[in-house]
């Protein structure tokens, strides 16, 4: 595979199908970068470092060249000025640490990271791993720094992870310790985050990289509403298929820092990792700190190469759910139905009427354990309520199950309410400061998850419910931020530990769940979309994108979302209308059309739909059947974004053998005297004779690609089409 070694001049070069990564050893000691772009083969690009080796002037001095040399790995307190990645303490209290080039070792495959989710080899022909590991030391702290990267055969990605061990005998404090960093001269970037809030998550914000730094970053505690752990650098005049791009994705679910800085030298660096505020870990003689992943990528053509490279990583390489490649059921959700207002009777009637439709899974929301009338009490007591659900969990599944449909249960596990009996008999469970009143989110506090006894607890009473009956789907929702941190579990030196010791005990609780019940289908939520990342896809395919379902919200929504993830992660359902987060009152083709991009279902009151909608609904789900393969397996094309025009928004799927492709189109304005858009399709054949089905019209694929598909105005705001093209025999 990709990673060459020139032994002599310490030379490392990792080759990706398409890409080019290369670091050097300057002055005999730093690890510097050298490249990362278009692949090429060249491997002598010493001089791209940087390193200044004091010949050019007589004021240069050893500060001066580290503060405008690329690192690989910068530290901080050694004159690099610049953001850093690692920042330990010794116990003298000092913060110095100055990282010398030691050694290196190419192992085949990928590492798997203790506790946290990490990208793995396939096992399909052609996706094998490769890894170089880049061991790095301070001598006088006796620290050693292990960089990884790995990279997959069938991917342009590049994985990167660091170690850290303690060889002293003193203790050393991580301050800060990153994951990935890149060092690259300015070429005028635009810089592309993702930010939004509750019911708004994931809009796409490009901006121009002026002097300074720009940090996007989480301390929420998960990775949040309100910004991704997303980062995409881009050359002047990026389009979808053109132009640099330099992007980073954390593998984590936590609170993270994400930062670019364009340098008085003209400089800029990228980097990302775990959250430094708040956070400290003790790494005693012999222990060592292992940091999450972050999935570099370089696109030579433009966002939407870079976002398939994405898409195909993750579904190659960290989507481990067996529903990954097959159709999730169509499912009805009763939360907007129903609220807390439901009992058994009312969930059979909507599991009855849903069969007729063609609907394929009953998820029973909020509300059916403990007391849990409204949202004010009863988490942590995941015991039925059985005035609400007469004779039981298992009656009440048996009774959905012989109307023909899965059942599937919603869990909120990591929280707790004042009025709970959990909360009365451990009030000390909750996140707390002794003697400081913790501020309350949504009624609820959260439970402290660093604690192992209380993992375990919860654990237990959540998978006592799913063992209890035949509980196909698991809904795991999380609905508050953390603050007021404290631990009674954790002592004033390990308490900078809690945030990530908290997450991992969310991944120790999910790899358990999904151990212990390999044939359970896990869709992660966040009051809506705030734990959207990588991290969970490692545990469920699919994650609720948003709670708002309006379908002009949901166009900003999914077209950030997918810039990163895969269609197939995206939980996406036809909601009522006029809609709950935005009132607004849109067709139900074009709710259908926009849910039908993602894991698709419905989250309204099925009993309550004219007849009408009710054939529409029929026809839905048959249409769900007809495309779900392509919409979860082929590849997306960005054709056009509301966004940017204010009008229509447009995006494509094109099977892996361009035998068929389908378009989206949404008309979120009508406007007069318009002709036609015209849609530019792309990853068709060239060559090829697509026909529009349900029409006699036929195009060549260079014809829609170059010249477009002509899309007649529709009358009306809020209209959209499905355009399926075929290719002829
Ligand atoms: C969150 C979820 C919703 C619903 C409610 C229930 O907001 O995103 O889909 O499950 O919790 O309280």
């Amino acid at each position: 595979m990709g990673i060459r070694v020139c032994e002599d001049r310490k030379i490392f070069q990792i080759q990706t199908p398409n890409t080019t990564y290369m670091m050097g050893v300057a002055g005999g000691k730093y690890l510097g970068h050298m490249y990362y772009g278009r692949k090429m083969d060249d491997m002598d690009g010493t001089y791209l470092m940087r390193w200044s080796n004091n010949e050019h002037s007589h004021y240069r001095s050893k500060l001066e060249d580290m503060d405008g040399f690329f690192f690989e790995y910068p530290t901080y307190g050694v004159g690099d000025f610049r953001d850093t990645c690692l920042r330990v303490r010794d116990e003298g209290g000092h913060r110095v640490c100055e990282l010398h080039y030691d050694s290196y070792e190419i192992i085949d495959g990928k590492p798997a990271l203790n506790g946290m989710p990490a990208t793995f080899a396939g096992k399909e022909e052609g996706q094998a791993a490769q890894t170089l590991v880049i061991t790095l030391k301070d001598s006088v702290l006796g620290l050693k720094i292990l960089l990884r990267y790995s990279i997959f055969e069938d991917s342009d990605a590049i994985i990167r992870s660091v170690v850290a061990v303690n060889e002293s005998d003193k203790k050393l404090y991580l301050e800060k310790i990153l994951s990935a960093c890149l060092d690259m001269d300015d070429e005028n970037f635009e810089l592309i985050t993702l930010h939004g809030t509750w019911g708004r998550e994931r809009h796409m914000i490009p901006r121009k990289v002026t002097m300074g730094k720009h940090t996007v970053s989480s301390l929420r505690g998960e990775t949040s509403h309100e910004v991704q752990p997303f980062m995409a650098l881009t050359t002047n005049g990026t389009s979808q298929k053109e132009g640099e791009v330099y992007a980073m994705n954390f593998v984590y679910s936590g609170n993270f820092i994400a930062e670019t800085e364009l340098d008085h030298q003209d400089g800029v660096r990228m980097s990302m990792g775990l959250h430094d505020d708040g956070f400290e870990w003790v790494l005693d003689p012999g222990a060592s700190f292992e940091t999450p992943e972050v999935v570099v990528v370089y696109s030579a053509e433009g966002l939407g190469n870079m976002t398939r490279t994405f898409h195909n990583l993750y579904k190659n390489h960290l989507i481990r759910s067996k529903y990954l490649h097959s159709k999730r059921p169509i499912l009805i959700n009763n939360w907007e139905a129903t609220y807390f207002g439901f009992d058994d009777d009312k969930l059979v009637a909507i599991a009855k009427e849903a069969k007729k439709l063609g609907i394929e899974m009953l998820v029973m929301d909020d509300g059916w354990f403990g007391k849990r009338e409204n949202d004010e009490s009863g988490l942590g007591d995941w015991i039925v309520n059985e005035n609400k659900l007469k004779g039981g969990l298992k009656s009440l599944v048996d009774r959905v199950n012989t109307e023909g449909l899965k059942f599937g249960i919603w869990f909120e596990p990591e929280m707790i309410s004042p009025d709970s009996d959990l909360y009365r008999a451990h009030p000390d469970w909750a996140i707390q400061v002794p003697g400081r009143e913790a501020g309350l989110a949504r009624h609820q506090y959260v439970l402290d998850l660093t604690r192992q006894e209380i993992v375990d607890y919860v654990y237990e009473s959540v998978a006592k419910v799913i063992r209890s009956a035949n509980i196909e789907y698991v809904k795991w929702d999380m609905n508050r931020r953390i603050a007021d941190i404290g631990s009674l579990g954790l002592d004033s030196e390990h308490m900078g530990e809690f945030s990530h010791r908290y997450v991992l005990g969310v991944y120790r609780m999910q790899e358990r769940l999904v151990t212990e019940f390999p044939n359970l289908l896990l869709e992660n939520c966040s009051g809506g979309g705030a734990r959207f990342d990588a991290g969970m896809l490692y545990y469920g395919p699919q994650i609720w994108t948003s709670d708002d379902m309006d379908p002009v919200e949901r166009l900003f929504i999914q077209e950030g979302t997918a810039l990163v993830y895969p269609l197939s992660s995206m939980g996406a359902h036809i909601c009522v209308c006029p809609n709950h987060s935005v009132g607004r009152v849109t067709p139900m083709e074009t709710r259908a059309n926009v849910a039908l991009s993602g894991t698709f279902g419905y989250e309204l009151d099925i009993t309550k739909l004219t007849d009408e909608e009710k054939e529409k609904a029929v026809f839905f789900n048959q249409q769900y059947h007809k495309y779900n393969d392509l919409v979860r397996e082929g590849d997306y094309y960005r054709i056009a974004s509301y966004r940017e025009n204010g009008m229509y928004d447009c995006w494509e799927v094109v099977s892996e053998d361009k035998s068929e492709a389908l378009v989206t189109y949404v008309q979120v304005r009508f406007e007069t005297r318009r002709k036609s858009r015209r849609l530019r399709l792309d990853g068709l054949d060239a060559k090829a004779k697509y026909r529009l089905e349900g029409t006699d019209e036929i195009y060549s694929g260079e014809m829609l690609m170059q010249a477009g598909y002509l899309q007649n105005m529709i009358f009306g705001d809020y209209g959209s089409r499905l355009l399926h093209f075929v290719k002829e025999a």
